[in-house]
């Protein structure tokens, strides 16, 4: 039998991906909207938008970074892009976590009440660069440690992530190539390139 503490920490969890999930699919399908145009435009075929996304697919991180008195970034989150469609994100007031504008780190302060929505690599890609997916990473706090939530909204493996409009700077790839990709050239370069990768 669970103990009633992890129960509880299932049921909370579960209402949590779920209340996500469905902002994050509202958002990309308004977003996704802004590009075709009107659905009934002629020549657009405005598809449910993301395909291929579902609960098995998307994923909740809870994360935790521990207080670091000697260098800000030894325990938190390295720069990185997200590899999914959007994130929907939800951190507590201690802040921490930056985005890159301008070619300048920008703090991101914690609003009360407020989430967080970034653009990840697969929609840079499907809007052929119109929306961009933000560089960030997470600093941890010297004496107080930090908690966020955060709910990816990804396809399949296999699912193709296409594009708005032809003509695209990508060549044609599935959420699996893509993946897989981004992990042999962190093993080769130390680094994600991630889109760049797939430029024509
Ligand atoms: C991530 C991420 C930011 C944060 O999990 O990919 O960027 O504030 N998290 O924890
Ligand atoms: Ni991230």
């Amino acid at each position: 039998m669970l103990c009633p503490r992890v129960v509880a920490y299932r049921d909370v969890t579960r209402e949590v991906a779920s209340a996500m999930s469905k902002l994050a699919s509202t958002l990309a399908g308004v977003l996704a909207e802004a590009l075709l145009g009107h659905k009934n435009a002629p020549g657009v075929e405005r598809e449910r938008f993301p395909e291929g996304c579902d609960e098995t697919t998307c994923f909740l991180r809870l994360n935790r970074y521990p207080p670091c008195p000697l260098l800000p970034d030894t325990f938190g989150l390295v720069p990185h892009t997200d590899s999914d469609f959007l994130t929907v994100l939800c951190q507590d007031q201690v802040g921490g976590l930056q985005l890159m504008k301008d070619s300048r780190w920008l703090a991101v302060k914690p609003i009360p009440g407020a989430l967080i929505v970034n653009i990840g690599d697969l929609f840079q890609a499907w809007s052929n660069n119109r929306y961009k997916s933000v560089e960030h990473k997470v600093m941890t706090n010297a004496t107080t440690e930090r908690y966020s939530v955060a709910y990816f909204l990804c396809p399949s493996y296999d699912s193709p992530i296409g594009t708005c409009r032809e003509p695209t700077p990508y060549m044609p790839f599935t959420f699996g190539e893509y993946r897989r990709k981004v992990q042999e050239d962190v093993k080769r370069t130390g680094k994600k390139v991630g889109l760049p990768s797939f430029l024509v």
